[in-house]
C-alpha cells in the first residue's frame, strides 16, 4: 500500500475538493463521507466552519463528527473521504452508522477504501470507541466486503425504501489487529 493518511480538511484542499465531488457526478456515482460537502461546494469556507461545529458537538439536533480528506502523499491527491460520528442517535443506530464513506471513482479498486476504514478505526480507538456500526446496502458490495473484510459481523438486514440494507457491528481492537498484520510494515533491525 502506498503512503495515504487522513488530514482534517483545511483552506489548501478547496480546489481539490471541488474536483472531487464534480468527479462523483460526472460518474453518477453515489456521495458518501464527505460531510455534505457536495451541499457546499460553493461555500467551503462555511463548510469547514461546519465542520468545526460538527467536531464540538454543537450543532442541534446532529451528534458530535469529525470530517477527513484521505491524501495519497505521492502526488497530495484527495483519494477519498470518511466521516465518523462519534455517537449514535435513533436514526443511525438503525441506518447510517458511525461511519460513511466514499473512495473517488477513478481511483477504487485499489484497496484504498479498506485502508481508509483502517486509518478510521484507529481514530475510533483513540476516541474510545470500542464498537462502530457500519450499514450499507446489500447490493453495495465493495462497501459490503471492505466491512466484512475490517472483522464486520452481520447483526441484521432491514428493508428500507424498496432497499434491503445491512447493519454490521466492528470490534474496534480485533480489526486493527487485523489490519495492522496486512498494513504496518515490519520494523527492519
Ligand atoms: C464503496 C467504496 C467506498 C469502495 O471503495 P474501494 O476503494 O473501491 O474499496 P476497496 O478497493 O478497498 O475494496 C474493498 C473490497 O470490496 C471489493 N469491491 C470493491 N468494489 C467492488 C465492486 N464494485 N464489486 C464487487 N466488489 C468490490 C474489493 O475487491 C475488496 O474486496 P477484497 O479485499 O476481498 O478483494 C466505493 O465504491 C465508493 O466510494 N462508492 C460510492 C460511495 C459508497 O457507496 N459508499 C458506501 C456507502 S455504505
Amino acid at each position: 500500500m502506498e503512503n495515504l493518511k487522513l488530514i482534517r480538511p483545511t483552506k489548501e484542499y478547496e480546489k481539490q475538493a471541488k474536483e472531487y465531488i464534480q468527479e462523483f457526478i460526472d460518474y453518477k456515482s453515489e456521495i458518501n463521507g464527505s460531510g455534505g460537502l457536495d451541499k457546499y461546494i460553493d461555500n467551503y469556507n462555511a463548510w469547514l466552519e461546519r465542520n468545526e461545529m460538527y467536531r464540538k458537538g454543537i450543532i442541534p439536533d446532529r451528534v458530535p463528527a469529525e470530517t477527513f480528506m484521505l491524501i495519497r502523499e505521492d502526488d497530495n491527491k484527495l483519494i477519498g473521504m470518511i466521516n465518523i460520528r462519534l455517537k449514535l442517535n435513533e436514526e443511525l443506530l438503525i441506518h447510517g452508522g458511525h461511519i460513511g464513506y466514499g473512495i473517488r471513482p477513478t481511483e477504487r479498486r485499489k484497496g484504498y477504501n479498506s485502508y481508509q476504514l483502517y486509518l478510521a478505526l484507529k481514530f475510533c480507538d483513540e476516541q474510545g470507541l470500542d464498537k462502530v456500526l457500519l450499514t450499507c446496502y446489500k447490493d453495495n458490495l465493495g462497501s459490503a466486503k471492505t466491512i466484512q473484510n475490517s472483522c464486520g459481523v452481520l447483526e441484521n438486514e432491514i428493508e428500507y425504501k424498496d432497499k434491503v440494507f445491512q447493519r454490521y457491528w466492528i470490534d474496534v481492537k480485533k480489526a486493527l489487529e487485523k489490519g495492522s498484520k496486512k498494513y504496518e510494515k515490519k520494523k527492519v533491525k
